[in-house]
């Protein structure tokens, strides 16, 4: 097998078209990527209206960042307890954001042959419980890879680890890392902004 590349990208940061932005709640798959990958997936709907972007961009295997706005029952909800979050009222209690490194795969899931669209997210973090409808988003930073056909599900899960392995590499340098985490000097305010549903309704 071929070697990969560990580092994807400059030291200098993404390069345009990167980053691309993306939005929206996390909808569940077909569930086999928690059940038969043992990698969970989170997938937002594929709206070409809003991510015109999305039509043109080839099937593959991207990174960068997720930004989650877990509710306060939530496990891994940042917040100290949902008491001290209600009663205090500092931008960031009220937005409740988590940022988290990902992997995701665009395309057609050739191992699987869907027939639409999708956008699968692998979030590196582990997670005490499911965040299905949870408002999530994404800084795109660039492609690792095209999206290939296997002939077994374990060949398709050593390339998934790589990926993992290449992404979290590839964030970890100054130009890559989010200056919002306090560790680098992209820019992912767009992760973090408020918006006046968020301000309103605080779950
Ligand atoms: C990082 C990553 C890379 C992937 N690469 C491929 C690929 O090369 N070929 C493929 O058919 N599917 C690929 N997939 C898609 C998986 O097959 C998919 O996550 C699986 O079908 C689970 O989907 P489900 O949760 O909708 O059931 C990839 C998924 C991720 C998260």
């Amino acid at each position: 097998m071929a070697t990969r590349p560990p580092i994807i990208g400059p030291s200098t940061g993404p390069e345009a078209p990167y980053p691309l932005q993306m939005e929206g709640k996390v909808t569940s798959g077909f569930g086999r990527g928690s059940k038969e990958l043992g990698i969970p997936t989170a997938n937002l709907p594929v709206d070409d209206n809003l991510t015109p972007w999305i039509a043109e961009i080839k099937s593959g295997v991207y990174f960068g960042w997720a930004s989650l706005r877990l509710p306060s029952s939530h496990p891994n909800q940042s917040m100290a307890s949902p008491d001290a979050a209600a009663t205090t009222t500092t931008p960031e209690a009220r937005s409740r954001f988590s940022i988290y490194p990902m992997v995701m795969s665009i395309g057609y899931n050739r191992f699987y042959k869907n027939t639409e669209r999708s956008a699968e997210v692998h979030v590196l973090h582990e997670f005490g419980a499911d965040f299905y409808g949870v408002e999530m988003r994404l800084l795109i930073t660039g492609f690792i890879r095209e999206e290939k056909d296997y002939a077994e599900l374990d060949a398709l899960i050593e390339d998934i680890k790589v990926d993992c392995d290449v992404a979290r590499k590839s964030l970890d340098r100054e130009a890559w890392a989010l200056w919002e985490m306090g560790k680098g000097t992209l820019d992912g305010s767009w992760l973090a902004r408020e918006t006046p549903e968020q301000n309103r309704a605080v779950v």
